[in-house]
């Protein structure tokens, strides 16, 4: 909802400038700049001696360098030094609790400035500016965990350290503070919201939470705007363009852990479908199966007769005709679709399908 909501965009600049503001402050009261100012000039010098561009991608491309080896051998060798710059500084790293994914996968500092960003948010009166304005924080610290570059979709070990980098090729190190990400989405949300207010038409629209297989839309649309639920249960909705989750790649909780803690979100792990934990073998996929067919029955009552239905999967394991055939609908037509821009960009491009879905009768 936040993305299509109304603001008050005058207040919402004014908030950002105000807490953009108290950071900066907070911020030169820590040796934290100073430290990372003096880390980053350490090791564009090392970079640049090591690591030279574009020579040292194309030794390791010919297989005149072993990358493993190399990069392991750099990293050792740098880490005195990163050692000795965060004695010097006083840096503390890691927090003293971990148990909590705010307190394993942020180092010290940045779960400093995130508290910090947060207690300023919850001093804004305007409830619509609040709201955006924990969700621009929500991005940032998505951005901010103690992470390699290389496993930023999927978390593997925390690290707090000077690194060899795969993704780029040279020796990274993690953030030591929020600064530039929140800049970066205030900038880009600012942005965001300012473009859609153009294209915005007089049309409802709304986003209900829930469990897709159960969810009663009229019910939680007369919730919050009563015409709207009159309006769908009388007309009927046209169609549906989703992108579903797919079996055993991703659990979104976890994903988004971070702003659960944050935010003191209620989980609902087990309402997951195709979570990754559950992995892709044949329980796995015949849960999924029933799973999306059981979203796919549960929205036809809400339907129109001749409704359209457009689903986005990289249906591997030709899942989706059967899925079509439970709920009683037929695969019309199919798009492929490439995925070019992904997170972890050294993980290739793929393509995935769109699914055109019609009623079978
Ligand atoms: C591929 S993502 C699509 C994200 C979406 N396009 C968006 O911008 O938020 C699949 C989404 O389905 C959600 N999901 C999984 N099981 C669900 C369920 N039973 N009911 C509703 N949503 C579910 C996941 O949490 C995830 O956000």
């Amino acid at each position: 909802n936040c993305k299509v909501t109304k603001y008050e965009i005058n207040d919402v600049q004014y908030e950002i400038k105000r807490i953009t503001q108290k950071l900066k402050k907070f911020l030169e009261n820590s040796h934290t700049v100073e430290f990372e100012e003096k880390l980053l000039k350490e090791l564009y010098v090392f970079n640049n001696k090591n690591f030279p561009v574009p020579e040292y991608k194309y030794k390791v491309k010919r297989k005149e360098i072993d990358e493993n080896k190399y990069g392991l051998e750099k990293e050792k060798e740098f880490l005195p030094f990163f050692n000795k710059l965060v004695r010097d500084y006083n840096i503390k790293l890691r927090q003293d609790n971990e148990d909590s994914f705010l307190g394993k996968w942020y180092t010290q500092h940045i779960r400093d400035e995130i508290q910090f960003v947060f207690d300023e948010i919850k001093k804004i009166k305007n409830t619509e500016t609040k709201k955006i304005v924990s969700v621009i924080l929500s991005r940032t610290i998505r951005s901010c965990r103690a992470t390699t570059h290389a496993d930023l979709a999927t978390l593997v070990e925390p690290i707090t350290t000077t690194y060899y980098c795969s993704k780029h090729g040279k020796m990274c190190k993690p953030l030591f503070s929020i600064l530039k990400w929140w800049e970066t989405y205030t900038k880009d949300t600012v942005k965001r919201l300012l473009q859609f207010d153009n294209l915005r038409k007089d049309v409802f629209h709304t986003c209900l939470k829930g469990d897709s297989r159960t969810i009663d839309i009229i019910n939680g649309l007369n919730k919050t705007n009563p015409n709207f639920a009159k309006l769908v249960k009388e007309q009927k909705i046209k169609g549906i363009f989703s992108s579903p989750p797919y079996v055993g790649l991703i659990d979104y909780h976890e994903q988004h852990a971070y702003a659960y803690d944050l935010f003191g979100l209620e989980r609902n792990d087990e309402l997951e479908i195709g979570p990754l934990f559950k992995g892709q073998g044949r329980e796995a996929k015949e849960s999924y199966i029933q799973g999306i067919s059981d979203v796919l029955i549960n929205t036809k009552k809400y339907l129109v007769n001749d409704y359209d239905v457009f689903l986005v999967a990289n249906d591997k394991y030709k899942m989706y005709p059967t899925i079509a055939e439970n709920a009683g609908m037929k695969i019309v037509n199919q798009f492929k679709r490439p995925v070019l821009n992904r997170t972890e960009k050294d993980k290739g491009a793929y393509s995935e399908i769109i699914f055109h879905l019609r009623d079978s009768k």
